[in-house]
């Protein structure tokens, strides 16, 4: 029987009861998740331990889906400068200095700075994006973000018209990050968007999710978040943004070209040369569901990308 012709009533019929009623309290308690993480000032949800950030803007931006739990976007992680191993990002990254931090703006711009990332937070009004996230992997998520959109501030900077490319660097620091002893990838992370790309409103700069600053595990002080495209575009604690000419050859780009194209959009139609991105399991769910093209923002994003051939530009 297909899983969605599955009712309250044959549920109760066919699912011994312990089951069933777990599932019920399960129901309910993922509702006030999504409601907690949606309103956060409204429902007085309730705290994981970081510093709570005032939400200035509502925003346009909301999926309607219940977000996934703390619990899972907070322990289930790629963020390879700490391991490889997702349950063990938490752990190895909880004495990351976040402070002092600095973001150094640069390249083909007209007033390049070095921002200390308290009076960048401080510079635009705050906002809650809740997105779905997939991850190339074949495993997804829905997340409140909160950030600002990176248009403002790039435009501050003032671009010359040279500028094609906007490049995203990651702290290097082996003392601290585990994994950069180990040749896992070129360290330190790089990552790269097209300008306008990087100026589509849907780009964020995000500092914290679930209402509160983001722990360390997903990117603190400062990441990327790039919905329509595939998770390792997110790149997470950022030290360095720089306006290039030529397209910046990225982390992954350079360990496997054949497989991590400069684009990542997300394309149920182009598989990994390893495994199919048609479908996705998010994670707390059982049942794999159908990919959306574009991660289901091709209404916002597909203008980008009309007359290139999507096969090649993966
Ligand atoms: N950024 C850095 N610096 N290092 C990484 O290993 N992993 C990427 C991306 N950003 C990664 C990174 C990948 S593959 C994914 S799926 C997302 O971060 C995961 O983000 P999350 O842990 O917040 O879900």
């Amino acid at each position: 029987m297909p899983q969605d012709e599955d009712d309250e009533i044959t549920a109760s019929e066919i699912t011994p009861k312990e089951v069933y009623l777990n599932r019920r309290e399960f129901m309910a308690a993922s509702a006030a998740a999504a409601a907690a993480a949606a309103f956060p000032e409204l429902s007085g949800a309730e705290s994981h331990g970081n510093t709570p950030l005032k939400i200035e803007k509502r925003s346009d931006y909301a999926e309607k889906e219940p977000p996934t739990t703390y619990k899972d976007a907070a322990g289930y992680n790629n963020f390879y400068e700490f391991s490889t191993g997702k349950e063990d990002v938490a752990a190895l990254s909880k004495d990351l200095r976040v402070r002092p931090w600095t973001v150094s703006l640069e390249g083909l711009i007209k007033k390049p700075k070095v921002y200390d990332i308290d009076s960048l937070i401080k510079m635009f009004p705050l906002e809650e994006r809740i997105y779905r996230m997939r991850c190339v992997e074949g495993w997804s998520m829905v997340i409140p973000w909160v950030g600002f959109a990176l248009d403002g501030l790039i435009k501050l900077s003032e671009p010359d018209s040279k500028a094609k490319f906007v490049e995203f660097t990651t702290l290097h620091d082996p003392a601290q990050m585990p994994g950069q002893r180990r040749e896992v990838l070129q360290w330190p992370y790089v990552e790269g968007l097209r300008l306008d790309e990087a100026l589509h409103p849907l780009t964020i700069l995000s500092m914290g999710m679930y209402g509160e600053t983001l722990p360390n595990q997903n990117g603190a002080p400062l990441r990327l978040v790039v919905p329509w495209k595939y998770g390792f575009k997110s790149i997470k604690s950022i030290v360095k943004i720089r306006l290039t000419e030529q397209m910046p050859i990225t982390s992954w780009m350079q360990a496997g070209p054949s497989e991590y194209g400069f684009y990542a959009n997300v394309n149920p139609e182009v598989d990994h040369p390893r495994w199919s991105q048609a479908r996705e399991r998010r994670v707390g769910e059982f049942m794999k569901r159908k990919t959306l093209m574009f991660n289901g923002y091709a209404g916002q994003v597909a203008s980008l990308y009309s007359g290139m051939d999507l096969r090649k530009n993966f």
